[in-house]
């Protein structure tokens, strides 16, 4: 084969979606040469409709096809330097956060009495919130934005678990939140007063602008390809970073409170405060970790025209 027909070759073999051109190897991996594998796509591209001038319709569908090969290779760009494959830091985060609900569950049963919605204790009213905002937002939010890196299964049976995942959390924490207002209005304290609240009420806002956009964008009646854009990564992520970081707020102030009424500085519940709190924070930075870094299981279909 000559050289000038070499290019042609692999644009031909680029239009099946599933190969994709090997990420580069990890070690070799050099700031100069991230950009030529980085635009080799719309090189070839822009070869192959010189020669060809495919239709209009030809020509959007190997646009699609270019723009998601980009965005594969932005996304191994990255994996590749750290080395990173998703399976044992997912299996790693999967603990942690069932560790953080187990011990929230062990405070708030053991330490602080248990659960109730209706109750003379208003603090049992309490007790769900911590429950109900780490299982919500917390977990179930971070297993929908991983469950996109470990699941082997199809795209579009992964964008629904996504999208039930992150529904259950939104209702987790809107009821969560509820009942620290419940706990707040039947003991007569004064609503929203601290950073907490005011950025808990900032953040289930964004989880639910998050979503409605994410559903209209993505599931139905879908956006274009424009607005299908790294927008749903960067943003949900911003808003679990604020999800984790408030959480870690509130165990901070519910503790304050307890050591202010009594509760021993060194005591075992402050060191299971402090230890439960630390435990969600860990499990929030590998979501994100896990996220921004790794590598996901090869799937058939990488295509955002199918989602
Ligand atoms: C990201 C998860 C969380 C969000 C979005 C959130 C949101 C809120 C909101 C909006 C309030 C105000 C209720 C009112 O003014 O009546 C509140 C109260 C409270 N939350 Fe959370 N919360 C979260 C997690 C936690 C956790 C894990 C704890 C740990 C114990 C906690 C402890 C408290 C406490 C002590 C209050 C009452 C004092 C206050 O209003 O600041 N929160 N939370
Ligand atoms: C509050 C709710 C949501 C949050 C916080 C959120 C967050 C995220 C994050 C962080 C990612 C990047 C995951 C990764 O690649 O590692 C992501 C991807 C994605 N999300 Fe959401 N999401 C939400 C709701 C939704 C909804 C309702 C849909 C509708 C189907 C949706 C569709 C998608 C799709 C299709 C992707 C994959 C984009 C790709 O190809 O990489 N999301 N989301």
């Amino acid at each position: 084969m000559t050289e000038a027909e070499e290019p042609k070759k692999q644009v031909l073999e680029s239009e099946k979606p599933s190969d994709l051109p090997p990420a580069p190897a990890t070690a070799a991996t050099s700031s100069e040469e991230k950009p030529a594998v980085v635009e080799a796509p719309k090189e070839e591209y822009k070869e192959k409709s010189e020669e060809k001038a495919p239709e209009p319709e030809d020509e959007s569908k190997a646009l699609a096809i270019a723009e998601k090969r980009e965005k594969e290779q932005r996304r191994k760009r990255a994996m590749p330097a750290i080395g990173v494959s998703s399976t044992p830091l997912t299996f790693v985060m999967h603990a942690l956060g069932v560790a953080a609900l187990v011990l929230v569950l062990v405070w708030s049963i053991y330490f602080r009495g248990g659960f109730a919605w209706e109750a003379t204790d208003k603090s049992l009213i309490f007790n769900l919130h911590p429950f109900l905002m780490v299982l919500g937002l917390v977990f179930l939010g971070g297993e929908a934005i991983i469950s996109y890196r470990y699941l082997p299964l199809r795209k579009d049976v992964k964008k629904l678990v996504h999208l039930v995942l992150h529904a259950i959390a939104l209702a987790l924490g809107i009821i969560g939140i509820y009942t620290a207002f419940k706990n707040h209005n039947e003991t007569g304290v004064a609503n929203l007063y601290s950073l907490h609240s005011w950025i808990g009420i900032g953040v289930i806002c964004l989880y639910g602008i998050q979503w409605i956009y994410g559903f209209l964008v993505f599931f139905y009646p879908k956006g274009s390809p424009g607005l299908r854009s790294d927008s749903m990564e960067h943003f949900g992520l911003f808003v679990y970073i604020l999800v984790v970081g408030n959480a870690t707020l509130g165990f901070l102030e519910k503790l304050t409170f307890l050591e202010s009424s009594g509760v021993e500085k060194f005591g075992s519940e402050a060191f299971l405060v402090n230890f439960t709190a630390l435990v969600t924070l860990v499990f929030g930075a590998f979501v994100i970790l896990i996220s921004v870094i790794s590598q996901g299981p090869v799937e058939e279909d990488h295509s955002y025209s199918d989602i």
